[in-house]
Parts: C-alpha cells; sequence; structure tokens
C-alpha cells in the first residue's frame, strides 16, 4: 500500500490530530494513515476502543505515531481525564473506523468510551468515517444516526462501495486515505478565520555583504517573524515567509530564504500582489556596504578599514504603489528606545501603514532573541490594543486576533 507524504494537503500538514479508532476491521487501514500523517509533520496522537484491540495492535499504532495511545478512559499513571486532554489538544480529530455502535454512542452524547468520550471533549472539528457491513449501513437507525451527526456539525465521509470483508458487495467500506485526508482537511479549513487568505511575512535581520566572508546585520533573531508565520498558517491562511534568519518553519508555511535587504525587496515584489495581509517583522539593515569586494579582504599591513555605507530603501515605501497591493492591510513594527510611542506613530504614518506594533528595546525581558515579546498595535484610526508580555507564539495570535477582523473583505 503506498501512502506517500506528499499525499497529505497542504492544510493538514503540521497539524495535531486525534485519531480515533472504534473496533472494525478497517481499523488495519488506520495504521497506514497514522504513518502517512506522522510523515507528513502531523502530530498524531491515537485513542482506541478495547474492541478496536481486537483488531489492531495498540503497540502498532504506538510505534507508528510515536506517543502513547489511549485504550480506556481510567488508565493507571496517565492524565487524570484523558479524553478532555486529547479533546483539547487536538485541532482535528478522525473516528476511523466508525462503526456502528460507535455512530450511536457519538449520536447519543455517550461517553462511557474513550472513544466517544473525546469526541465529546474535542473542541474542534470531528471528521467520522464509517465503515461496517452494507446491511448494518443500510439500517435506517444508522442513517438517522448519521444525519444527526451531520445536523450537529460533524462531518461524516460516505463510506465507499465494493468488497466487504463480509464477502458480501456493497456500500460500507472505509473509503481511500486520499477521501479522509481531503475531509480532514476540509474540516480544518471551515476553522480558520485566515481560510483563503494570503499572508506575506518577512523575518530576520538583513545581512549586507562586505566581503564573501563578512556581512553588516542586527541583533533581530527572526522568531517572531517565524511565530506570525506558523500562527497565520494554523488559521487557514496561504503563507509566504521571506527569511533572512533560519529557524524550523511551520510545515505549511512556504520559506523564501533572503540575504539583504534588496533581495527581501524583490522577494516581495514577487510575493505581494493579490495578499491580503503583509507583516513586515523583518530588521532591515538601513545601510549597506556600498561596494561589496568580490574577493575577501585581506588583512595585509592595513591599520584601519574604511567602509562606505550607503542607504538601503525603505521596503514598505518602495511596495506603496506596487500593482495588486490595493487591498493589502500593512503591519508594520517599531522596535524603539527613547520616544518610544512618537516614534511609532510617526511611522505608521510616514509608512502608510494600516497598523504597527511598538515595542520597547530598553525591557530586558524581551530582549532580543527572547522567546518573549510585548508591546502595543496601533491602527490608522487611532485604536489601539496592549499586549502584555507573552511568548512569541501567543503574541502572534493576539496581534492576528485584532487584525483579522479589519482585513478588508475579498
Ligand atoms: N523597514 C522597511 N525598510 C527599511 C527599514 C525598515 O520596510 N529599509 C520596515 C521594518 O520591517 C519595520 C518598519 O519598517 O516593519 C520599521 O522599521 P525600523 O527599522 O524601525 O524603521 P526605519 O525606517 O529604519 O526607521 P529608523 O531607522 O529611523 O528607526
Amino acid at each position: 500500500m503506498s501512502t506517500p507524504a506528499e499525499a497529505v494537503p497542504a492544510g493538514l500538514r503540521g497539524r495535531r490530530v486525534a485519531v480515533l479508532v472504534a473496533g472494525g476491521i478497517a481499523a488495519y487501514k488506520v495504521c497506514a494513515l497514522v504513518s502517512q500523517l506522522t510523515r507528513a509533520g502531523c502530530t498524531v496522537r491515537v485513542a482506541m476502543t478495547e474492541a478496536a484491540g481486537r483488531f489492531v495492535g495498540e503497540a502498532t499504532l504506538r510505534g507508528l505515531s510515536g506517543h502513547p495511545v489511549l485504550t480506556d478512559l481510567w488508565a493507571a499513571g496517565g492524565a487524570a481525564e484523558p479524553h478532555v486532554e486529547l479533546g483539547d489538544w487536538a485541532e482535528v480529530v478522525l473516528v476511523a473506523p466508525a462503526t456502528a455502535h460507535a455512530l450511536a454512542r457519538l449520536a447519543h452524547g455517550l461517553g462511557d468510551d474513550i472513544v466517544a468520550a473525546t469526541v465529546l471533549a474535542a473542541r474542534s472539528p470531528v471528521v467520522v468515517a464509517p465503515a461496517m457491513n452494507d446491511a448494518m449501513w443500510g439500517k435506517a437507525v444508522v442513517a438517522e444516526n448519521v444525519a444527526t451527526l451531520r445536523r450537529r456539525g460533524l462531518t461524516v465521509v460516505e463510506p465507499e462501495a465494493g468488497r466487504l470483508a463480509s464477502g458480501h458487495v456493497g456500500s460500507g467500506r472505509l473509503p481511500e486515505a486520499a477521501v479522509l485526508l481531503a475531509a480532514m482537511d476540509g474540516a480544518l479549513g471551515e476553522s480558520g478565520d485566515l481560510r483563503g487568505r494570503r499572508v506575506v511575512v518577512t523575518a530576520g535581520g538583513t545581512r549586507e555583504a562586505i566581503d564573501p566572508v563578512r556581512f553588516i546585520s542586527n541583533y533581530s533573531s527572526g522568531r517572531m517573524g517565524f511565530a506570525l508565520a506558523a500562527a497565520a498558517a494554523e488559521r487557514g491562511a496561504e503563507v509566504v515567509l521571506i527569511s533572512a534568519a533560519a529557524h524550523p518553519a511551520h510545515p505549511r508555511v512556504e520559506v523564501r530564504p533572503v540575504e539583504s535587504a534588496e533581495d527581501m525587496l524583490g522577494a516581495l515584489r514577487e510575493a505581494v500582489p493579490g495578499a491580503d495581509l503583509l507583516m513586515m517583522a523583518a530588521a532591515v539593515a538601513d545601510y549597506r556596504p556600498a561596494e561589496r569586494s568580490e574577493t575577501k579582504i585581506r588583512r595585509e599591513n592595513r591599520e584601519e578599514l574604511v567602509l562606505r555605507l550607503e542607504r538601503n530603501p525603505d521596503l514598505l515605501a518602495s511596495l506603496a504603489t506596487s500593482p495588486g497591493t490595493e487591498n493589502l492591510f500593512r503591519l508594520g513594527f517599531a522596535a524603539e528606545g527613547e520616544d518610544l510611542w512618537e516614534h511609532t506613530r510617526e511611522k505608521l504614518s510616514r509608512k502608510g501603514l494600516d497598523a504597527i506594533l511598538g515595542n520597547d528595546i530598553r525591557r530586558a525581558d524581551i530582549a532580543f532573541g527572547s522567546e518573549h515579546n510585548a508591546g502595543t498595535l496601533l491602527f490608522r484610526d487611532g485604536s489601539r490594543v496592549d499586549i502584555e508580555r507573552v511568548t512569541k507564539r501567543e503574541m502572534a495570535d493576539r496581534i492576528l486576533d485584532a487584525v483579522v477582523p479589519r482585513l478588508p473583505a475579498r
């Protein structure tokens, strides 16, 4: 069976997926799916009913997912409420195979096994993939349970017709992996407030070459930009991250590495037309060496070396009139010391921004390279949102919470 990681839709890669397995023969197919999701960068955690354990081994699913498998609500030594913990954690839940019995439990809101209880505790979209004998699938009670689940907002994937384990030919087979993956991707996308939006983020301090081995740069770590890109991707956006820094990126973020401010401008010109949101978290070097030596500058007998610097273009200003940016919401960043708010407000208007995040570089607890940040978002209409010290990843979500409702409608 071939289950290439590349076949996993981009919207699903890197997600936290809870796979809940009920007791049906098709449980063996779920093993391949768990492996495929894991290889595509998803974190997969599995829970299975006691009956599922008669079809596939807990050790198999533990090995393939790389995480302990929940087998009942009362496991010794685990979380006090394992179903609540798993339901909280998951970004999407898949119940596969969902037996007739499991469908009945879900439709009636029972919570007496780990699968049903986790679905009750889920805060994320739930996809249910029924698989059973054709006569069972054909029963009115099963159809009513499915209709109930759909009415309540769960995604129920239609089983496929074909040869069934019982030897009968009919409807009831667990669909191909591609169908399940597409259903999870679809369910996830509907929940993101940036679904269908294109977002461009810049990150890191640009490097302005002096010669092939030296450059001028700054202390920016690029972490805020990577956090913003990840947060936007998790909210369903298509994200391009133009970065002068190298960190592991969210699997759904397309990273375009750059070095200098000039490279960054070229990459921006390519990426922004048609985009909805630009977040300029990069610390763009204001000056670059006027001449870049093609060969390594030797010390020789030189007592001093004079570098003449010339100004880099202002990237935001250069993009101001770029075609295809009429609806682009521009968010800038200002890391300032003295006269913080005066400078921040001035940049907001001078650079034609829709919003700017100002923060105070004098604060040691949010210094360059820190995992934390704090600051205030100022909007063009004068409104402001204060964000107290939080991790950069959380900061990214706070920023998007404030910005997304202000994006122009498409
Ligand atoms: N920026 C830019 N192009 C530059 C410099 C900065 O687009 N050449 C962007 C940054 O990415 C940031 C915002 O402008 O979002 C503010 O950056 P900052 O370095 O504070 O602004 P400067 O224009 O360099 O102002 P100053 O040097 O006076 O602080």
